[in-house]
């Protein structure tokens, strides 16, 4: 069983699909993680954001792996943990520079599919109902209204010990949204067949509890 959960940055997907994930005991896959980790590499060896060609064989030459730990999710790269360094404000200013590259989606999209090659699971991203799992048994597709998201991004930031204004994290959000959206590979999109959850005055537990019914009544149906 694949759930795909998609949506934009500040939406509540991490929260959600790591209690959904908890609650059916199965696997969680943050595949935005995949591409933070890979865009640390390119940062650390250099890769200029325009070269393609370098983004594309430095990801078929990299290993990303995710593993739960409790309530966390580790991330390693090339066998390093890089939880915190892949969470900062300015790799997230950047992710989508390796994020619009063709070659490079298709790369992570084969490995997402991989991790789930054996067992159930709730991944988390922007093409996962549409791309890497058009078959997915559940599809959802959350929102929320843009303020809130940037009020929730604030919140996520300063509790890792970013300093921010509202403001500045708004200005992000509505750059990450629009090249999220408007990228020609694998852009951000609602699939026909997902179930829009807006989350704007829901609480994370309650838009885990609507995913959680709906999957519950379908598999009793
Ligand atoms: O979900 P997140 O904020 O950690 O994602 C980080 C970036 O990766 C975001 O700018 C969009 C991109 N991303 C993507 O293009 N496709 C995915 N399936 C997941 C994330």
């Amino acid at each position: 069983m694949i759930i795909a959960i998609d949506g934009p940055a500040g939406s509540g997907k991490s929260t959600v699909s790591k209690a959904v994930a908890k609650r059916l005991g199965i696997l969680y896959v943050d595949t935005g993680a995949m591409y933070r980790a890979l865009t640390l590499k390119a940062i650390r060896k250099g890769c200029g954001f325009e070269d393609e060609k370098a983004l594309i064989d430095l990801s078929a030459e990299t290993e990303i792996n995710l593993q739960a730990s409790g309530d966390t999710l580790k991330v390693f790269l090339d066998g390093e943990d890089v939880g915190a360094q892949i969470r900062t404000a300015e790799l997230t200013n950047v992710v989508r520079y390796i994020a619009r590259v063709p070659g490079v989606r298709s790369r992570m999209a084969e490995l997402q599919r991989s991790v789930c090659a054996e067992s159930d699971a709730v991944l988390e991203g922007r093409d996962i109902g549409t791309i890497v799992f058009p078959n997915a048994e559940f599809k959802f597709y959350l929102d929320a209204d843009p303020k809130e998201r940037a009020n929730r991004r604030l919140k996520d930031l300063m509790a890792t010990g970013h300093k921010m204004t509202l403001e500045e994290v708004e200005k992000a959000v509505k750059i990450r949204d629009k090249g999220d959206m408007t990228r020609q590979a694998g852009p951000l999109r609602c699939a026909e067949d997902a179930i829009v959850i807006d989350t704007t005055r829901l609480t994370a537990e309650e838009v885990a509890e609507k995913v959680l019914k709906t999957i519950h009544e379908a598999k009793k149906s």
